[in-house]
């Protein structure tokens, strides 16, 4: 089916969350037991108060994600995504993912909405480093301002530039296939929306349900990503 849908269509955009990277290894957010946010809360770790409040717990929380990103690496299902791309199957990736997968994975035309632990800068003068100053528990900047990683705070507005891109991306495109996200968080959310309202199949293979199967052509809920990605590539 998926394949089926892909062949038939001319302008294919990927859209993906943090379920793409739990094949690598890295917990997502919101499953069960295993995501992120069951045992942290988001706004003591992951907000801009967060940073000002409690600054060592939050270069904690980042330093451990920094070395997860490290440890892990793209899995097949990155892979085939950035192989996709080169035969012109695919022709982008909106992603709500900040581990930097898809890149190293080989895709280029990646939208990063929610920004990268790949590199960290300085909140005050934002001078740019590269995140082993996290491994490292090098936190400061020369200008003695706190280094935060390059990625979307919670209470931070999403990069201009990206948003507007992946916009039109999500315009253009006859088929939107979300792999691996809630589609709880906006205004990231809205994508997979646009897509639909603009003409585009929507296809949503995520574990669990999510709040816009409804609109939907197409909903894998039982299948790892990895696998059916696999499985459309032999079927390509
Ligand atoms: N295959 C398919 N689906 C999977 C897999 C997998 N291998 N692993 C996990 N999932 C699904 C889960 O069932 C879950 O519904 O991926 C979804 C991931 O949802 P979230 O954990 O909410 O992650 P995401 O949607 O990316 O969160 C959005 O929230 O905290 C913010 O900034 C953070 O970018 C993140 C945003």
């Amino acid at each position: 089916m998926l394949a089926d849908l892909m062949k038939k269509s001319n302008y294919i955009i990927v859209y993906s969350g943090a379920g793409m990277s739990t094949e690598s290894g890295l917990p997502d957010f919101r499953s069960a037991k295993t995501g992120l946010w069951e045992n942290e809360d988001p706004a003591q770790v992951a907000s801009t108060e967060a940073m000002n409040k409690d600054v060592e717990r939050f270069f904690e929380f980042y330093r451990k994600r920094v070395l997860g990103v490290k440890d892990c690496q793209p899995h097949i299902g990155h892979e085939l995504l950035a192989k996709w791309e080169r035969e012109g199957i695919i022709q982008g990736i909106i992603t709500q993912n900040v581990d930097g997968f898809h890149s190293v994975a080989g895709s280029e035309n990646v939208m990063e909405l929610h920004g990268t632990l790949q590199k960290v800068h300085c909140q005050t003068c934002g001078r740019e480093y590269e995140n082993t100053r996290y491994e490292e528990q090098a936190y400061y900047c020369e200008c003695g301002g706190k280094l935060r990683p390059s990625v979307v705070l919670f209470g931070e507005m999403l990069p201009e530039e990206t948003f507007m891109k992946a916009t039109r991306e999500s315009e253009q495109a006859d088929l939107f296939i979300v792999l691996g996200s809630s589609l709880i968080v906006t205004p990231a959310n809205q994508f997979p929306l646009i897509a639909k309202e603009t003409g585009a199949k929507l296809v949503i293979i995520n574990l669990e349900p999510t709040l816009f199967d409804g609109y939907a052509d197409l909903v894998i809920n039982d299948r790892k990503i990895g696998e059916v990605l696999e499985e459309a590539d032999q079927q390509l």
